[in-house]
């Protein structure tokens, strides 16, 4: 069972219009109203792929009560810690040309009883999860330590942890040992301070990431595909991909394939990468099902290009989360 955790959940509407026009009353061609959240993401491809799933996430209002319902007819199981606030609906508006317009919602701000219950919440059913996979930033009220403390008591609890994260609470949560991180190559260039040119900086910045606590970490580098560095070295996949339709969630995708492979090892590395290649294949934060997957085309290899500049490098010296933040376990 793969336990998730959505500490900022979303309920997801699309509109198509004809045209984004400022200031003008739109009228849209079609709606849909989606689950949204990185966690419920990976809990979604979870469940597409045959696994048991549990989505733990804040619900609090109507919206709250429309997203636990829609999880709940995909076959997600849904534990839901009642908030006062109202859960976040965001928009997004497609316009023929597939440009994508969103507006994203900040969400309720959590109390300390409430943030206390979220932990409370999976720690009590981390237990029976072979996986804990926490994703997502942090809304207000959860101090950037909140995902450090989640990470203890899922360990305590005897489950592996996946972690997610972004800033400050992602190195805040590496003293705490997290069995595997997942950042992209703008997140690996965040936590380490300093801009990713090749395939080699990221290789020393996942490690720099183990040295501060990770037990592994998988690095998705976008179109380059994906790293994996663990106590065995340096692994490295990739797959081509002839037409990007959306990238929104090709990360979560990933993980989830990660985690429905195992969770350590080549193998799931290549995991991460099929399902990252089916996920940029699908519209929107759509997730893929064992159908959608080409595994076939992934290469995997442990002479890792070093060399190879990245297709998007992390140009911008970036400042929060820093070095110092990373704290030896
Ligand atoms: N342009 C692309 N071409 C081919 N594969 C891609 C492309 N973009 C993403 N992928 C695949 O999807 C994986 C995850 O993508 P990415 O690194 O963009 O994740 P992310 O930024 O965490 O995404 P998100 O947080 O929106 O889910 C990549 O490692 C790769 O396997
Ligand atoms: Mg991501």
């Amino acid at each position: 069972m793969i336990l998730t955790v959505t500490p900022n959940p979303s309920l997801d509407r699309t509109y198509e219009i004809p045209a984004l026009d400022r200031g003008a009353v739109l009228r849209a061609t079609a709606d849909r109203i989606d689950p949204g959240g990185k966690g419920v993401n990976v809990s979604r491809a979870v469940a597409a792929a045959g696994h048991r799933t549990l989505a733990v996430m804040p619900l609090g209002g109507p919206a709250g009560a429309a997203l636990a319902g829609l999880l709940g007819a995909e076959g997600i199981e849904v534990a839901g810690v009642p908030v006062t606030g109202h859960t976040r609906s965001n928009i997004s508006a497609v316009e023929p040309d597939g440009t994508l317009t969103k507006i994203n919602a900040t969400g309720p701000e959590l109390t300390a009883a409430e943030a206390e219950a979220l932990l409370a919440a999976v720690g009590a059913r981390s237990g029976g999860a072979d996986w804990v996979a926490c994703c997502g930033s942090l809304p207000r009220g959860l101090p950037p330590e909140w995902y450090a403390e989640l990470v203890a008591r899922a360990h305590r609890a005897g489950a592996r942890i996946a972690l997610d994260t972004s800033g400050p609470s992602l190195t805040a949560a590496l003293r705490e040992r997290p069995d595997v991180v997942k950042p992209n190559a703008e997140e690996l260039a965040q936590a380490v301070g300093r801009p990713l040119a090749t395939v080699g900086d990221a290789v020393k910045a996942a490690e720099e990431l183990r040295a501060a606590g990770a037990r592994a970490v998988l690095a998705s580098l976008g179109a380059d595909g994906q790293l994996l560095v663990d106590g065995a070295g340096a692994h490295f996949a990739g797959a081509p991909v002839a037409t990007v339709r959306s990238n929104v969630g090709a990360g979560d995708a990933s993980l989830a394939g990660f985690l429905v492979a195992g969770g350590t090892g080549v193998r799931a590395l290549a995991a991460a990468v099929a399902y990252g290649a089916a996920a940029v294949q699908l519209p929107g934060s759509l997730m893929p099902a064992p159908a959608d997957l080409v595994p076939a085309a992934v290469t995997t290899t442990d002479d890792v290009p070093l060399a190879r500049p990245l297709t998007e490098p992390v140009n911008r010296a970036l400042s929060s989360g820093s070095r110092e933040d990373m704290r030896r376990p």
